[in-house]
């Protein structure tokens, strides 16, 4: 007998879903039976992404939208829970990358990083929390950084703003545990995205040294001679999101191939 599939029939609403971490998410918890929504700035993988979802025998829709606008945030929600039903879990996963000499930071990268990285998640939580207050469940599962758990050279923006998705996380946790609702963080390291690319470049460039050099550099600190493929960080979110964890809550997870051990 086939087993049954771990979030079979749970709506789930993930931002930052079009690529990366948020792509491997979507289709990891569609192959164990849940209904997915996805929202993104960019849509251009949102329909195929869709096709595959509903190839796996599961309902799922998307929008294009920023998550630092409440009126595109609120339409995606309100859209999610009209098609498939009320929201069980939020993955706020859509995030941005920036690398600056503290000296070097306009106000405006400053507080975009913040904006897309704290309020977006802050807007996506309130948008869904006011939902699933009273269902009596729910989980949110946010992704931070191993830069949430330590500093580092030219990430002012970055680091501060994935302590705060730490800290944001417990406040929800705590707000929401007697509606039976879990919040937790998942911090990864060197997850093989166009993002980890990303952090390639710019701190090459600062440093004035090949992006090889630098990729090898960042790779010494890791426990294992590899990056992270996504979908390892798909399956944490997956239990995170499953009822094998309903005693977990206010929680970071770190998953770093050891580069930070706490
Ligand atoms: N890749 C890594 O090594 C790594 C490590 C630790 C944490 N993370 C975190 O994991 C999350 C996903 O990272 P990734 O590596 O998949 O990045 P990615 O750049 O591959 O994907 C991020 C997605 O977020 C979307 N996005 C950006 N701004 C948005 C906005 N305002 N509204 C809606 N969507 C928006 C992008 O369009 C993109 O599809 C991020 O929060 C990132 O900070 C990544």
């Amino acid at each position: 007998m086939a087993s049954q599939r771990q979030l079979e029939g749970k709506t789930v609403f993930i931002t930052g879903a079009n690529k990366g971490i948020g792509a491997a998410i979507a289709l990891e918890f569609a192959r164990e039976g849940a209904n997915l929504f996805l929202m993104d700035l960019q849509a251009d993988n949102l329909p195929a992404m869709i096709e595959e979802a509903r190839s796996l025998g599961v309902k799922a829709g998307h929008r294009q939208g920023d998550v630092t606008l409440p009126a595109e945030v609120e339409q995606a929600v309100d859209a999610a829970e009209k098609d498939l039903g009320g929201i069980d879990v939020l993955v706020n996963c859509a995030g941005i990358f920036q690398s600056t000499p503290f000296l070097d930071y306009s106000l405006e990268n400053w507080t975009r990083v913040l904006e897309v990285n704290v309020t977006g998640t802050f807007l996506c939580s309130q948008a869904v929390l006011r939902r699933m207050t009273g269902r009596g469940r729910g989980k949110i599962i946010n992704l931070s950084s191993i830069a949430g758990r330590m500093g580092s050279k030219f990430r002012a923006a970055y680091s501060t703003s994935k302590h705060a998705v730490i800290g944001l996380t417990r406040c929800i946790a705590i707000e929401f545990a007697e509606q039976g609702i879990t919040a937790n963080a998942i911090c990864p390291g060197m997850v093989d995205t166009d993002m980890f690319a990303q952090v390639v470049r710019q701190d090459a460039e600062i440093r004035g040294i090949d992006p090889e050099t630098m990729k090898a550099q960042f790779q010494s600190r890791s426990l294992k001679p590899r990056l992270i493929p996504p979908v390892e960080i798909a399956r944490l979110a997956l239990y995170l999101a499953s009822p094998a964890s309903d005693g977990m809550t206010g929680q970071a997870l770190t998953y770093s191939d050891g580069i930070v051990m706490q």
